[in-house]
């Protein structure tokens, strides 16, 4: 083992991929597995695009002005045991979940302002953390954490993605299939950092991979890129 890897004072694992391909629940049963802490940086523009909602926000420039004068309040949880969103003392935690919020939060996602806002928030978070830290999103190890040692791009194909959340979701497949190629398409095209595979990530392909081995294989690499 390299010696000067061993002083590095916490692991960052990044994680992106498309979605519906179980990268949140595979990332963080592996963070409690390894005892690190979780960021989920999708629940951060899902909660900014209810605010914007709440607050009727539709213009680039508006949703920057409240975002500079702090009137958005973000506290989000990065204990993999406790989730928890709060914006401005409302808990938002399950409400950003719902489909309302699905269905717009790659519009609000795709302003650069509110991007660079996020990761801001989001390099904050990783430094503050006492521990080693799994970072979940679109573009962590291509913009937020691009000097992570360990990278991860979590993917399946587009139909196995949307028979897992219709199963979940217990909703048709072929409606989350639609729903779901134009919300990736919009993430893989816009132009500010869209979805794309890291420099340097691993990719694990899940498409034939249930939970509990997808976990086994993320732990892997994580052991693998600890080894390094
Ligand atoms: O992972 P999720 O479905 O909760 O993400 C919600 C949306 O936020 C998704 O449309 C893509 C966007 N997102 C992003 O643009 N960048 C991130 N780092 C995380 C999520």
């Amino acid at each position: 083992m390299d010696a000067s890897k061993k002083t590095r004072p916490n692991m960052v694992i990044t994680v992106d991929g498309p979605s519906g391909s179980g990268k949140s629940s595979i990332s963080k049963k592996a963070a409690q597995d390894l005892g690190y802490n979780f960021l989920d940086t999708g629940a951060m523009y899902r909660s900014i695009t209810w605010f914007c909602l709440q607050e009727n926000l539709v213009a680039e420039d508006e949703i920057i002005q409240k975002l500079e004068r702090d009137i958005f309040q973000l506290k989000i949880t990065i204990n993999p045991d406790e989730e928890s969103v709060i914006v401005n003392d409302v808990d938002v935690t399950k409400i950003i979940r719902e489909d309302v919020i699905t269905s717009q939060v790659s519009k609000f996602s795709a302003f650069a302002g509110v991007r660079k806002y996020l990761v801001r928030l989001q390099r904050e978070l990783v430094s503050r953390s006492n521990t080693g830290i799994v970072v979940e999103g679109r573009d962590i190890g291509s913009v937020v954490l691009p000097d992570a040692p360990c990278k991860i791009f979590i993917t399946a194909t587009d139909a196995i993605r949307a028979q897992r959340r219709a199963r979940q979701t217990n909703t048709d497949s072929y409606e989350v299939l639609v729903s779901q190629r134009n919300r990736d398409k919009l993430d893989s095209t816009r132009t500010v950092s869209p979805l794309v595979v890291p420099k340097g990530a691993i990719i694990l392909d899940n498409t034939n991979l249930d939970f509990d081995q997808s976990v086994a294989q993320f732990l892997e690499i994580v052991k693998a890129a600890k080894d390094e």
